[in-house]
């Protein structure tokens, strides 16, 4: 049986929360229980035998132990991510992960198969322009399924407007250049976008792997990526887990030879972040009403670069009537500045705790010192 929650974690735990918004004007805080439920239901999936943290989500040293702990694996798209997880998980880490970068220089690939990584290529460049590089070893290769979607065009990463993966009427040629760099194939990747709602997805996009799969005779892995949506309204039905979990069972019954992999970042950590702040000013302006907090889009970008939409909240008054439309702002010097619009709002005063929910993928890691404004500290509770 998975675990849900009826109630978001914030609700619950809400005096701790404005106990951390007392010590600090900006604050990530990540609810720990929250991410082992996720990796749990993850992995209660029959039908998947590893699933892969994407670090670049969230990469807080205590969400990458606490990820580990509960049993995930872990997806790293660079040096950088790799160093980190060897910091905070020293002797486990290496064979937990999946080395995916995407038009790195030379010197990255060479690094990852020295460091004994197993790599994925994502392009036939390097396989062509290389080919000494990759005589003896096994990889995987990233796949573009021509399948996918996402919550916005900047994540969509199927079709020629996508950087991302070998298409597939390349795959003659992947097959020469294979053969001629002495190279075994024993995985086959796709990562087809992220925030897709519909389990549907992951079976189209297996359906397709399947083919590229059946030129290589090695392969025995197929990773379908990550990608899994997350309901931006509590009110927003969860992600269909058992769909999806029914659809790749049954692909597994007909193909029992491949093991599915999924590569979710969102899924795992977003729920379980809130990003803590406090209202600075208050102003009307035409028909505006603007409602100023103490951190902007240094801290979150999603609102202005996806036109993301998160829960925002006055903590302080959640038992108040919400009686006014406001649009909430941070002190960055740029109209986009918003981190959500014609949100409805009890009437608030300087001060008072503002919670964004929501924030646990995708928000501390993009933030920015733009304005030398500070990013916001990371608490776990
Ligand atoms: N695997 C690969 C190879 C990926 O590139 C990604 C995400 C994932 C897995 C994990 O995707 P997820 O399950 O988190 O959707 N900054 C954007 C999301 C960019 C995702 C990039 N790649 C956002 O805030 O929505």
């Amino acid at each position: 049986m998975r675990e849900t929650e009826n109630e978001a974690w914030w609700l619950r735990k809400r005096e701790e929360l404005l106990e951390i918004a007392d010590q600090n004007l900006n604050a990530y805080v990540y609810d720990l229980a929250s991410i082992e439920r996720a990796v749990k239901n993850m992995l209660s999936l029959e039908s998947v035998s590893r699933v892969l943290y994407a670090v670049k989500a969230n990469f807080n040293a205590d969400v990458l132990r606490t990820l580990a702990h509960a049993g995930a694996d872990f997806d790293c798209v660079s040096p950088g991510e790799v160093d980190r997880l060897r910091d905070v998980l020293p002797d486990r880490a290496d064979g937990r992960v999946l080395f995916t970068p995407n038009f790195a220089p030379r010197d990255e690939y060479e690094w990852g198969f020295n460091e004994g990584l197993r790599v994925t290529l994502d392009n036939l460049y390097p396989l062509k322009a290389w080919p000494e590089l990759f005589a003896g070893q096994e990889i995987f290769v990233r796949i573009d399924p021509n399948k996918g979607g996402g919550h916005h065009e900047h994540v969509v990463t199927v079709g020629a407007q996508s950087k991302f993966g070998v298409s597939l009427d390349e795959i003659d040629e992947l097959e020469r250049l294979v053969k001629a760099a002495n190279t075994k194939v024993i995985g086959i990747h796709a990562h087809s976008g992220s925030g897709i709602l519909d389990p549907g997805n992951w079976h189209s996009v297996a359906m397709e792997l399947l083919q590229v799969a059946t030129r290589f005779p090695d392969v025995n892995v197929l990773d379908l990526g990550g990608g899994i949506g997350v309901p931006a309204q509590r009110d927003d039905p969860v992600f269909d887990l058992d769909s999806l979990d029914s659809l790749l069972v049954d692909f597994r019954k007909s193909h029992p030879q491949y093991k599915l992999w999924l590569e979710p970042g969102r899924y795992l950590v977003s729920g379980a972040g809130v990003l803590l702040t406090h209202v600075t000013q208050l102003k009307g302006k035409g028909d505006m009403r603007y409602l100023g907090v103490s951190t902007g889009i240094n801290s979150l970008i999603r609102p202005a670069l996806y036109g993301a939409w998160h829960e925002i909240v006055n903590l302080s008054r959640i038992d108040e009537p919400a009686t006014e439309s406001v649009t909430v702002v941070g002190p960055i010097c740029e109209t986009g500045d918003k981190l959500g619009s014609d949100r409805t709002f009890p009437n608030s005063e300087e001060n008072d705790v503002v919670l964004i929910a929501n924030v646990g993928a995708y928000g501390h890691v993009m933030s920015s010192r733009y304005n030398l404004r500070d990013i916001p500290p990371e608490i776990t509770i």
